[in-house]
C-alpha cells in the first residue's frame, strides 16, 4: 500500500488530482483510515506491532501529498507568471494626457515675471462684504461706479450687517494685504472675480490680476517702469509701447488707463510698436494709478508716511492677445478641439 500511496502521490499533475489521492487514502473512507480502524479488534500483542507502523505510513503518505503539493503550487505559479509575460515591443496605447489651460498658464507667466521684480502673491475671498469690494476702495454706498460693476449679490448680509457678494475685482485684496501685512509691499493677486455680463467679449466670471506697491516715495514712475518691464517679459518683445492716459478710478488718484499699440497680422491682433504708427492703433490694457490716500487709512496706514501705486488687468483678455485668440467665452467651454487648435492640448 506504501509504495502504491507514494506513487499516485507522485503522480497527481494538478492540485485536483493529488487531492483526490489524499482523499483516497486519508479522508474518512480512506484506506490508511480503515486500516486503522483495524487496530482496535486487534489483540494487545499485535496492535503493539501494527499501530506504529501504521502510523508512520500515515505520517509519511501525509508529508509527501504536502512536498507534492508544494511542487504544484510552484508550478502553477510559473506557469501563470509565464503567460503574463509583457511584450515591450509592442507599441504603446495612447493615452491621453491632460495639459495646462491657457488662463491657468498666463497666471503662472505673471507670478513668475513678477516674483523676478520681487513682488509677492497674495490672495482673498471670491466670497467678499461690500466694505471690502466697495467702501473702504472708497466707494461709499451710494457711490454711481457701484452700479457700473454689475454687481451678484448673496440674499443675506454676514453678522456684521455687511452685504455679501461675489468679488467684482481683485482690488479688495489690496485692502485685505494692507490690513493684514502693513507697509512696505510688493503683491499681485491673481483671481476670479464676477460680473452680470455675457457675450463675446465678456464673460460673468472672469480673471483678474491686481498689482499693489506700498513704500516711501512711490511715484508715477514707478508704476510706469514696472507695467512697462513686465509687458515686455509677457509678450517677449522689446517694442512695446505704452500709452498712458488720465483716467479715473475711485481708489486711485491720479488714475491712469494703459494703452499698448498693436498691429493686426493675417487677422491677429499683435503687440508692438506705438499705436501711432503706420497701420498700428492702441488698445486698452490696464487700470492703474496712485493708490488714493483715503484707502490707504482704510488698509490701516498713514498717507503721509506710505504711498503707492496699484493696477489691474484681466488675465483671460492678455491670454487672448497673448496666443490670438478671439473669443472669451471658448474659455470656459471645456473644449478640447479649441485647446489643440491653439496648441495648448497634446
Ligand atoms: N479694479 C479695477 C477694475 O476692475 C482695475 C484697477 C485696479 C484700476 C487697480 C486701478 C488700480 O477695473
Amino acid at each position: 500500500m506504501r509504495a502504491d500511496a507514494l506513487a499516485q502521490i507522485e503522480g497527481a499533475s494538478t492540485l485536483e488530482s493529488l487531492d483526490a489521492v489524499r482523499v483516497a487514502f486519508l479522508g474518512k473512507q480512506g484506506t490508511i483510515s480503515a486500516l486503522l480502524k483495524t487496530l482496535g479488534k486487534m489483540s494487545p500483542e499485535e496492535r503493539q506491532e501494527a499501530g506504529p507502523a501504521f502510523n508512520g505510513l500515515r505520517a509519511e503518505v501525509t508529508e509527501a501529498i504536502a512536498a507534492r503539493k508544494a511542487v504544484l503550487e510552484a508550478e502553477a505559479l510559473n506557469a501563470k507568471l509565464a503567460g503574463e509575460t509583457i511584450d515591450l515591443s509592442l507599441p504603446a496605447p495612447e493615452a491621453p494626457i491632460g495639459s495646462v489651460h491657457p488662463v491657468s498658464q498666463v497666471m503662472d507667466e505673471l507670478a513668475e515675471i513678477f516674483a523676478d521684480m520681487g513682488f509677492a502673491v497674495a490672495t482673498g475671498p471670491e466670497i467678499e462684504d461690500d466694505w471690502h469690494n466697495f467702501t473702504a476702495l472708497n466707494m461709499p454706498e451710494s457711490h454711481p461706479a457701484r452700479a457700473m460693476h454689475d454687481t451678484f449679490y448673496f440674499p443675506d448680509a454676514d453678522d456684521e450687517g455687511r452685504s455679501m457678494l461675489l468679488r467684482t475685482h481683485t482690488s479688495p485684496v489690496q485692502i485685505r494685504t494692507m490690513l493684514k501685512d502693513g507697509a512696505p509691499l510688493r503683491i499681485i493677486a491673481p483671481g476670479r472675480v464676477y460680473r452680470s455680463d455675457s457675450d463675446a467679449t465678456h464673460t460673468p466670471m472672469f480673471h483678474q490680476i491686481e498689482g499693489l506697491v506700498i513704500g516711501k516715495g512711490i511715484h508715477l514712475g514707478h508704476l510706469k517702469w514696472t507695467l512697462e518691464t513686465f509687458l515686455k517679459a509677457f509678450f517677449e518683445r522689446d517694442d512695446i509701447v505704452l500709452r498712458l492716459r488720465p483716467s479715473y478710478f475711485p481708489f486711485t488718484e491720479p488714475s491712469v488707463e494703459v494703452d499698448v499699440g498693436y498691429s493686426v497680422e493675417k487677422g491677429r491682433r499683435v503687440v508692438g510698436g506705438s499705436g501711432d504708427d503706420e497701420g498700428h492703433a492702441w488698445m486698452e490694457v490696464l487700470g492703474s494709478g496712485m493708490v488714493n490716500a483715503r484707502v490707504i487709512e482704510f488698509g490701516g496706514l498713514d498717507p503721509n508716511e506710505w504711498q503707492g501705486f496699484a493696477f489691474g488687468t484681466g488675465v483671460d483678455r492678455l491670454a487672448m492677445l497673448k496666443y490670438g485668440m478671439d473669443d472669451l467665452r471658448a474659455f470656459f467651454d471645456g473644449d478640447l478641439r479649441w485647446m489643440k487648435h491653439y496648441g495648448f492640448a497634446a
